[in-house]
């Protein structure tokens, strides 16, 4: 293994922020011998850079990946969207796409990042709905939060909290989403558990999210710098819609995957029972 990779080589198709930049692999902290609360904090510094960069900084030289281009390329419309929305984005999907969200609907977005998701939704989800963002990361609730004003988007509100122990009430949440987050959490369990709580019963969880299809070697499952650019915490896809399942969740499904390699962008669903 050369000690210098790009994580691309798992995530074929994706260009996530993180995982395109080049990683110089030193003496690096192994993932193994971290608590969950120390891998939280090294995903928190990772998340407040992603906040603080302009558009286009987080790729080095290739501009093919810069975020703009990376919501486009995931089938957002960003045109009339200004560049503090789009540049933090670190999404690998379009779950506000695949939820087919109705007037009225109470959204919430686990790890809502700079709130292009949040946005949409609110936007759908129309004057009658609601939309909640929950992120750790204090740089990017900030960003969130001037975005929303900037944008007068009312109907949107930005939370600080762990999508491990959610700052929402039980059943008061007809839909969750959430864009290339769940793989970040140390505490998967608890995440599906939480959500499950939130959710009303016969409300929806669709989600985007890096799952693994292959095996990773051990030295990216070891690296904290494939941990927070949302490759060393992905878990089996099959392991996953299990956990969805033990938390609760009824007719769990693939609904697709892009990118190829042994980490991919799955599109996840799951019903809690009515
Ligand atoms: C890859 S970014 C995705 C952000 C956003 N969903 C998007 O598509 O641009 C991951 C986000 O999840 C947040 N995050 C990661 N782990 C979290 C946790 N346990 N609780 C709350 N937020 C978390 C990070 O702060 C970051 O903003």
């Amino acid at each position: 293994m050369p000690d210098t990779f790009k994580f691309s080589a798992y995530t074929h198709s994706i260009g996530h922020p993180i995982s395109h930049r080049r990683i110089t692999m030193g003496k690096p902290k192994q993932v193994s011998e971290l608590s969950d609360e120390e891998i939280k904090d090294e995903v928190r510094r990772a998340y407040a850079r992603v906040a603080s960069a302009r558009q286009g900084s987080c790729c080095d030289k290739d501009t093919s990946c810069s975020t703009d281009s990376l919501a486009a390329r995931l089938g957002y419309d960003v045109d009339h969207l200004p560049a503090s929305v789009t540049e933090s984005f670190a999404g690998c999907g379009n779950p506000t796409a695949l939820a087919s969200l109705h007037e009225g609907e109470v959204v919430l977005d686990l790890g809502s990042g700079a709130g292009l998701d949040a946005f949409l939704a609110a936007k759908e989800v129309g004057e009658t709905g609601f939309v909640i963002g929950v992120d750790m990361t204090e740089e990017m609730l900030q960003k969130a939060r001037d975005n929303a004003t900037k944008l007068g988007i009312t109907n949107v509100e930005f939370r600080q909290g762990d999508i491990e122990a959610l700052p929402v009430e039980d059943n008061s949440v007809d839909v969750i989403i959430s864009n290339c987050v769940i793989n970040l959490a140390p505490d998967k369990t608890k995440v599906f558990q939480e959500a499950f709580r939130v959710l009303r019963p016969g409300g929806r969880l669709l989600v985007s999210d890096m799952v693994l299809v292959g095996e990773l070697p051990k030295e990216i499952q070891e690296s904290v710098h494939s941990y927070t650019g949302c490759i060393a915490g992905a878990i089996p896809e099959a392991e996953y819609l299990q956990l969805l399942r033990d938390a609760g969740f009824e007719k769990v499904e693939v609904l697709g995957r892009d990118g190829s390699g042994a980490v991919v962008s799955s599109k996840i669903k799951a019903m809690k029972p009515a």
